[in-house]
């Protein structure tokens, strides 16, 4: 999955590079600048001291000493002065820069605080949108797994009307008992699929769906790539999966994907509801509604959303696992 959403102290990550959110001084500060000086050790700020500065949304590197990280890219985010002296596009520059650093120094894995949204005051829920975006964005074009780190729960909204509107969302869907296993629920489908097949004057596209019964999770899921005319890695990227699992999920007709897997695919392709339940179903899934994961997801295809980093915001907010693989 190439964008995580961890909550964690960033100076534990080990990764190729973390990335620091500094000041123009490169001199130190309080806040993760504070947390990471203090646990790479006094050579850090001897080679902070070195590199003369940097400029805001810009970012340079040093090595990360007694961090478990190799590197360290120091980049300086916009203060917020309420939003009109043009603090999103520095604030998009700051994780611009850091990745294409990370990128010419071959790190593989990177990790971000939220840039900016402590002491440089930037709305939290603003800032992690710009976060999210950014990185998504980069990620489109480049193979790199990015961690974003949360430090506190408190520092980690999505929008109150969003969140209010999700949590509507699961009181009214959400039912208490348990639904019937995964094979239960299949054996259903199916037999309501068969049923509906023998029936006499069956339309026409009811036989073609029944033809597709015996269609694969796979089979169905590249042929669906086909008609929506993307290309295999626009579509496992916009599903947040990694090259490697969709490899196998092409290569084996009868790979049967976990469940977030297949509704990652789902909100890639923009499946209508009843399409993304059709996809889940020949993974041998259905959405439950004994299940938040499984309503959010829901309530976003419902209102046609598909942007698995939001839904992913959603999920991290509702303390749910996160869609991809
Ligand atoms: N690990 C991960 N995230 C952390 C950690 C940590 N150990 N400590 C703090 N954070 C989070 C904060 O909760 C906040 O969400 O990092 C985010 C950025 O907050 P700041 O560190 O205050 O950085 P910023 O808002 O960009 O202000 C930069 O603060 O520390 C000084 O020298 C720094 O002058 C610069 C200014």
């Amino acid at each position: 999955m190439p964008l995580h959403i961890v909550r964690n102290d960033i100076t534990a990550m080990k990764v190729d590079a973390i990335v620091n959110a500094a000041n123009e001084s490169l001199l130190g500060g309080g806040g993760v600048d504070g947390a990471i000086h203090r646990a790479a050790g006094p050579e850090l700020l001897a080679e902070c001291r070195t590199l003369g500065g940097c400029k805001t949304g810009c970012a340079k590197l040093t090595k990360g000493y007694r961090l478990p990280a190799r590197f360290v890219i120091h980049t300086v985010g916009p203060i917020w002065r309420g939003g009109g002296h043009g603090e999103r596009e520095l604030l998009v520059s700051a994780y611009r820069s850091s990745l294409e650093l990370a990128l010419e120094q071959d790190c593989r894995t990177v990790a971000f605080p939220l840039i900016s949204s402590g002491v440089y005051g930037y709305p939290k829920d603003q800032a992690l949108k710009v976060a999210v975006d950014t990185i998504g964005d980069f990620l489109l074009a480049n193979d790199m797994t990015v961690y974003l780190v949360i430090f506190d729960r408190a520092a980690y909204t999505i929008g109150s009307r969003l969140f209010a509107d999700i949590a509507a969302y699961i009181d009214d869907c959400y039912v208490e008992q348990h639904t019937e296993s995964r094979e239960e629920e299949y054996r259903r489908a199916m037999a309501f699929a068969c049923a509906q097949a023998a029936a006499p004057g069956v339309p026409e596209g009811l036989n073609q769906a029944v033809e597709r019964l015996d269609e694969s999770f796979s089979q169905m899921l590249l042929r669906k790539i086909d008609e929506k005319g993307m290309t295999d890695a626009q579509c496992y990227k916009k599903a947040n999966i990694d090259r490697k699992l969709f490899s196998k999920i092409r290569s084996d007709v009868h790979y049967k994907p976990s469940k977030p897997t297949a509704m990652a695919f789902a909100i890639a392709l923009e499946l209508p509801l009843d399409q993304a339940r059709q996809l889940l179903e020949k993974a041998g899934f259905a959405f439950s509604h004994a299940s938040k994961f499984d309503i959010i997801v829901e309530y976003f295809i419902a209102h046609q959303n598909y942007n698995i980093f939001e839904i992913n915001e959603a999920l991290f907010a509702f303390d749910q696992s996160l869609l991809g693989g």
